[in-house]
């Protein structure tokens, strides 16, 4: 049989990681790209690593019509007009077996609805791509707590954090682009991973009912002036104009319907953890047992005393968004895998070749997307918001939050 011929939108950081994924699951090839920037090179990297004859196209028109099925990876902003190219290019005959999409599937919830729309009129398979879901340590602590869980219940609660020092695009930064600040960029995982972990084995992922959330979001670093001249410099974004979020903190509630308990995953998220590099930290606590999951657990560790630092080539080659490139640094051998990026595509493909959805589909997308938001609209109004309340429905659909809208002063502390 033969490979299953993925193609990338996008050629930056994100699809540089999963094409180092695609190496490691058997079947699949890295069949073409498209990009604005980086294209050739991911192309090159595919052929040297002989994981696909990655071809460049011009349009995600001609991309869709050589390939089994494409993965977004570009853009937040990006993200409606390409998937519009994409049910495009179905309408006028190219045969898709299903479409990957990276977080957040939209800034509001408007634009993730309007990917699930796109999807469902072109009749694509989706996967809405949450890595953490699929990372190993996480499945593993389900399996091996599902007896315990069986007998004591399930966990009540969960927290949840995925941190580092910031991002490496001025776009990232800017929350008229991105969607607002770190929690538009990674609490969606860290909200995600915590209803997953709390949900009873075997139950679907969107078994227990979000009962409200409450959350906070400060400028802690980078509206310091020292550091807002650093952003400005470096990625070209003014702080003081257009503020976004570099912590953010909540707790969501959810509801069992069976039995009406209810658990609570908290989530934290910051682009000011100046420690090693990327942490994701993950604990869960039920009746009489817990796990807990550190990625910066390595078994691997290297040092690197100052009289030898000259020598170092890149510290990003040890631990994403590394910090540090002396001293007692961590090292993560294959953090493609680490982080669940190569259980994702390998579920996403398994799927596409059934004509099936994967795992996690855009619908599912959508619904973090909305605790996402219902998470920003809880730091505006400093209350606790209630999704069972149909006005709190009503107004999430629409709802476009301040920081997003470049208006982050008027509720953002700039130093
Ligand atoms: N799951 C994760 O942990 C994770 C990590 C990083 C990024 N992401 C997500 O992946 C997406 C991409 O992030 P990134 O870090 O790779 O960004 P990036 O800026 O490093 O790369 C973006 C790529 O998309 C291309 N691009 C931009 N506009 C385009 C367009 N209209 N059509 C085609 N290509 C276009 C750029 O040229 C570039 O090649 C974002 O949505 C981000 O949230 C997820």
């Amino acid at each position: 049989m033969s490979n299953f011929k993925l193609g990338f939108i996008g050629a930056g950081f994100i699809a540089k990681f999963q094409a180092k994924a695609i190496a490691q699951i058997r079947g699949i090839d890295l069949a073409g790209v498209c990009a604005l920037k980086g294209a050739e090179e991911l192309a090159g990297y595919a052929k040297e690593n002989d994981i696909g004859d990655c071809v460049v196209y011009d349009s995600i028109s001609e991309l869709c019509s050589n390939v089994d099925a494409v993965a977004i990876f570009a853009p937040n902003f990006a993200r409606v007009q390409i998937m519009q190219e994409i049910a495009d290019a179905v309408a006028e005959g190219a045969v898709l077996k299903g479409v990957m999409c990276e977080k957040p599937l939209g800034r509001t919830v408007i634009e993730a609805q309007q990917l699930v729309d796109l999807a469902n009129k072109a009749k694509l398979p989706t996967a809405y791509f949450e890595n953490q879901i699929h990372m190993k340590g996480i499945r593993a602590q389900m399996e091996q707590l599902a007896p315990v869980q069986a007998t004591m219940g399930p966990l009540s609660l969960a927290r949840s954090s995925e941190e580092h020092s910031g991002p490496h695009e001025g776009w990232f930064w800017d929350p008229t682009r991105q969607g607002g600040g770190v929690l538009s960029d990674m609490g969606c995982h860290s909200i995600a991973v915590g209803w997953y972990v709390l949900t009873p084995v075997g139950k679907p992922v969107t078994f227990l009912e979000p009962i409200s959330v409450s959350a906070v979001t400060s400028l802690l670093k980078w509206g310091i002036p020292k550091y807002r001249k650093q952003l400005l410099d470096r990625m070209g974004v003014d702080y003081n104009k257009v503020p976004a979020e570099d912590f953010a903190t909540g707790i969501v509630t959810f509801k069992n319907p069976e039995t009406g308990q209810l658990v609570q995953a908290q989530f934290t998220n910051s682009w000011m953890y100046d420690k090693q590099g990327l942490r994701l930290l993950m604990d869960g606590l039920g009746p009489g047992y817990a796990f807990e999951l550190n990625s910066l657990n390595s078994p691997l560790e290297v040092f690197i005393g100052d009289e030898a630092a000259e020598a170092v080539a890149d510290s990003e080659t040890a631990l994403e968004k590394a910090t540090a490139s002396r001293g007692l640094l961590t090292v993560e051998t294959n953090e493609a895998d680490l982080y669940g990026y190569v259980d994702e595509i390998a579920d996403a493909v398994k799927n596409f070749k059934q004509n099936k959805d994967a795992y996690l589909n855009f619908a599912y997308g959508l619904e973090i997307t909305k605790l996402c938001q219902a998470a920003y609209m809880s730091a505006e109004k400093g209350q606790t918001v209630y999704l069972s309340d149909p006005a709190t429905q009503a107004e999430l659909k629409n709802y476009k939050s301040l920081i997003s809208q470049g208006r982050g002063g008027e509720i953002l502390h700039i130093g």
